[in-house]
């Protein structure tokens, strides 16, 4: 819970006021994603939890919840797809531009269902945003977990989101398996063409001492859970995160309720089993 980690972490913040934040540097991931590291005068406004998110705003146009993809000793950073006024305007934004950011929220991945299990994380497009969180946090405190294994895809080479990840950073990593697939391939694409679901039934990782943790495009989730399914995969070993509307964070404006369960305070993060109980609303 947000307020629970808040005081966890001993930040002292109202949830409703943003602080001014700076954009430090930007990493361009695909013609339509953008990865922003911002700080505060003060080093990083909080530290989140994997899995957490932050309300990030720009005057006059606005504001929008967007998972904190990963963070470093003193900035936050967020992957942002260019689909409205306010991702367009942040994607026109430069090093040096002024933002507010407000929180964190959300629960967060449940580290201890985790901990000490082999990791399965597939991830469609800027899904990845989330899921990288939780990989970073597991490569950071390696010794906790046991092998991670990455399944991820996009539309087309060019919309790999995190390729510095990839392709370099995590394959060196002891005990991970990183596994890309991309819909459409180019000439100079090597690597499997075919969509998220078909690739992971085709890698068919044992559901054995395993979590499985997804996020990507609705239609890339409902075929996952099915090829999970099929593999053996229990519903108690499913983790998901979902992307309903916000507006306040913190469980006041009712835009994100499915049934009696407020996505902002009681999620993001679901898994299945939990996701089974709740109206299909999502
Ligand atoms: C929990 C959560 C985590 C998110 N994490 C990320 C992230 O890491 N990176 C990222 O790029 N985006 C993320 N988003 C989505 C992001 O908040 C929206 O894309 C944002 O509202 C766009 O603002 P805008 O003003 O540019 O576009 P808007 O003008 O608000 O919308 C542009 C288009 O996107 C649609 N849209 C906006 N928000 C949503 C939504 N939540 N679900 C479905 N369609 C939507 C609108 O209907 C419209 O068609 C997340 C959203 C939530 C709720
Ligand atoms: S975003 Fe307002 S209640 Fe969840």
């Amino acid at each position: 819970m947000p307020n629970q980690a808040l005081a966890e972490q001993g930040t002292v913040m109202n949830p409703l006021i943003p602080v001014v934040g700076k954009i430090i540097k930007i990493v361009e991931e695909t013609p339509d994603v953008k990865t922003f590291h911002v700080t505060t005068e003060n080093g990083k406004p909080f530290t989140p939890l994997p899995g957490q998110l932050a309300m990030v705003s720009m005057l006059p146009i606005g504001e929008a919840m967007f998972s904190i993809t990963s963070q470093g000793e003193n900035h936050l950073e967020f992957a942002i797809k260019k689909v409205g006024m306010l991702t367009e305007a942040l994607h026109e934004a430069a090093v040096g531009q002024q933002i507010g950011i407000r929180g964190p929220y959300g629960n967060g991945f449940p580290i201890e269902i985790c901990k000490g299990k082999d990791l399965l994380f597939i991830g469609g497009g800027i899904g990845l945003a989330p899921v990288r969180s939780l990989i970073n946090y597991c490569i950071a405190n390696r010794q906790d977990f046991g092998k991670l294994h990455v399944i991820y895809g996009a539309r087309s080479p060019q919309d790999l989101c995190f390729k510095d990840d990839l392709f370099e950073n995590w394959p060196k990593v002891m005990d991970m398996q990183v596994d890309v697939t991309v819909d459409k391939g180019d000439e100079n694409w090597s690597g499997n063409v075919g969509f998220v679901p078909a690739f992971l039934e085709q890698i068919n990782p044992s559901p054995e001492g395993k979590v499985a943790i997804t996020c990507g495009p609705p239609i890339m989730i409902k075929f996952v859970l099915q090829s999970l399914a099929k593999m053996g995969y229990t519903p108690e070993q499913i983790i998901t995160t979902l992307e309903m509307r916000m507006k306040c964070g913190i469980g006041k404006c009712g835009r994100c309720n499915i049934g009696s369960c407020y996505v902002c305070l009681d999620g993001p993060v679901f898994t299945l089993a939990q996701l089974n109980q709740m109206p299909n609303e999502y």
